[in-house]
């Protein structure tokens, strides 16, 4: 979609829909804006609309300025959030599209919300396009009907005009990191294997100026990358270490590691998974998209930082070469794992992947992994667990979170959750007890980070994927994790 900012006088402003956000029970500003129409006051009332979060109401207006318009509820005004904006622009995207409007106008972005006009219009960006992205679909013959193609914010007051540009084109690239991060979850994993996905971060560091290494399984051999060489091995596409870096990045500016689970297919390998809903297991790349829609975030807003985006890469098969339970693995740093369980492989090509960024010496390093079940059994789909060695990172990380509508949720890393993965064969093994699965998980990566780098882990096995469309998206994957990651780099070097 193409968005511009406009001057006020709605009913010159042309387009196809009008939309109105409405504060509940103020509808004051409606009259304003179309001018003081008691017919459309009146039907308004008639249909009993106040402007509860997420209600719509369409109304065709005759006479002069004639045309639809699409009132849109923000809810009561103590309780109006950077959230709801989001929502109601994608409840309003998906209605405009549905009314099969081209030109959509929007007004007012500000007054009567209590929020500033570059965040209302940030938000209101952000969340329309990301309500109106079609399912993910190989087939482009599939996708649904286009949506809106322009989208016009009206500046009431003049004095506002600057700042309500500077939030949609924020907004626009708020949602285009994250809709890459869909669109890439989305695919199929036959059309984004490991190799593919590296074509994939090739495309995206040259169109955001990164340089970009993709290491191949004769290069993992010579670092001796048992973890992600052994996930890798069960499959006829071997696996990648892919990473990204800021070219050009301001002298003295903070280095900044994200680490991204980028597992294209996880079958579970011998320890095969149940049939039943295995296809979601696409989703397991979930961290890398998440890294790597960050990265285009970075990039467009060109924060001072060294971004360093790493992506370890395999798909998790069965075949007559793959690991077994009982194997143990040599991982890069020199560590032993007895492997106990295959579908436990999130950690293993981890591990290779946070020693190998950790010799960087990064600033700070935050990895992102659908890595456990049992974090969604935690904590719903909602939120992503949050563990790490560092307070000041996962403060960091809640806040970014409680702005972008990501939400984290911190869980407890201890000592007792390393001792669970003691092995009698091995340094340690893969597999932890069932109860608090999420933490000894985490607790074996923290294994391969020396303790003096602040490191962060989210697992956003649950928030990743949805069964069920919402207001800021379709069935599938979500985005989630890439205006997070990127918010809390923004945070951290601002
Ligand atoms: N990729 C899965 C975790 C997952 C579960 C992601 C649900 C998205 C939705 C991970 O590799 C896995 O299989 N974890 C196992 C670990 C267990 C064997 C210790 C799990 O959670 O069951
Ligand atoms: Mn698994
Ligand atoms: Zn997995």
């Amino acid at each position: 979609m193409r968005w511009s900012v406009v001057k006020s006088g709605v009913a010159r402003t042309g387009g196809d829909l009008l939309i109105l956000p409405v504060v509940e029970g103020d509808l004051a500003a409606v009259q304003r804006l179309t001018g003081g129409r008691d017919d459309l006051a009146a039907i308004v009332e008639r249909a009993g609309f106040r402007g509860a979060a997420a209600s719509t109401l369409p109304v065709f207006c005759a006479g002069p300025a004639t045309g639809w318009i699409l009132l849109v509820g923000l809810g009561k005004p103590d309780r109006i959030s950077l959230e709801t904006v989001r929502k109601a622009a994608g409840t309003a995207a998906q209605q405009a599209r549905s009314m099969r409007a081209r030109t959509v106008v929007v007004a007012p972005l500000a007054a009567e919300t209590g929020l500033d006009a570059e965040t209302v219009a940030r938000c209101w960006v952000e969340g329309f396009e990301m309500g109106l992205a079609p399912a993910g679909t190989a087939d482009a013959r599939r996708s649904a009907t286009h949506g809106p193609l322009v989208g016009k914010v009206v500046a009431e007051r003049e004095r506002d005009r600057e700042a309500l540009r500077r939030g949609v084109s924020q907004g626009e690239v708020a949602a285009a990191g994250c809709l890459e991060a869909r669109r890439l979850v989305n695919l199929p994993p036959n059309q984004l294997t490991p190799q593919l996905l590296a074509e994939a971060a090739r495309g995206i560091a040259k169109r955001s100026g990164y340089r970009c290494t993709v290491l191949g399984p004769a290069q993992l051999r010579t670092l001796k990358m048992g973890g992600l060489l052994g996930v890798g091995q069960g499959s006829r596409n071997a696996p990648r270490l892919i990473s990204l870096e800021s070219r050009g990045a301001p002298r003295g500016a903070p280095t900044v590691a994200l680490v991204g689970k980028g597992v294209t297919f996880d079958s579970g390998g011998i320890s095969l998974k149940p049939g039943a809903k295995m296809e979601v297991m696409k989703c397991d790349m979930a961290g890398a998209a998440a890294v790597l829609g960050a990265a285009v975030i970075v990039a467009a807003r060109r924060l001072p930082v060294r971004l360093l985006v790493v992506v370890p890469t395999a798909e998790n098969m069965p075949d007559g070469g793959a690991i077994k339970p009982s194997d143990v693995l040599t991982m890069a740093s020199g560590t032993t794992v007895e492997v106990l369980n295959t579908d436990a492989e999130g950690r293993l090509i981890l591990a290779d992947a946070l020693h190998w960024t950790c010799r960087r010496r990064p600033d700070y390093l935050i990895d992102a992994a659908t890595l456990t079940g049992a974090c969604v059994i935690a904590l719903g789909q909602d939120f992503a667990g949050l563990l790490g060695n560092s307070s000041e990172l996962v403060a960091v990380l809640e806040q970014a979170g409680g702005e972008t509508g990501e939400r984290v949720w911190p869980l407890p890393l201890v000592d007792a959750h390393r001792e669970a993965l003691q092995s009698k064969v091995a340094d340690l093994k893969n597999l932890g007890p069932r109860e608090g699965g999420a933490l000894t998980a985490a607790a074996f990566l923290s294994q391969f980070v020396p303790e003096d780098i602040a490191w962060a882990h989210v697992d956003l096995a649950g928030p990743a994927w949805t069964d069920k469309g919402g207001p800021l998206g379709p069935r599938g994957g979500t985005g989630f994790g890439a205006r997070l990651l990127a918010r809390a780099v923004e945070i951290l070097v601002g």
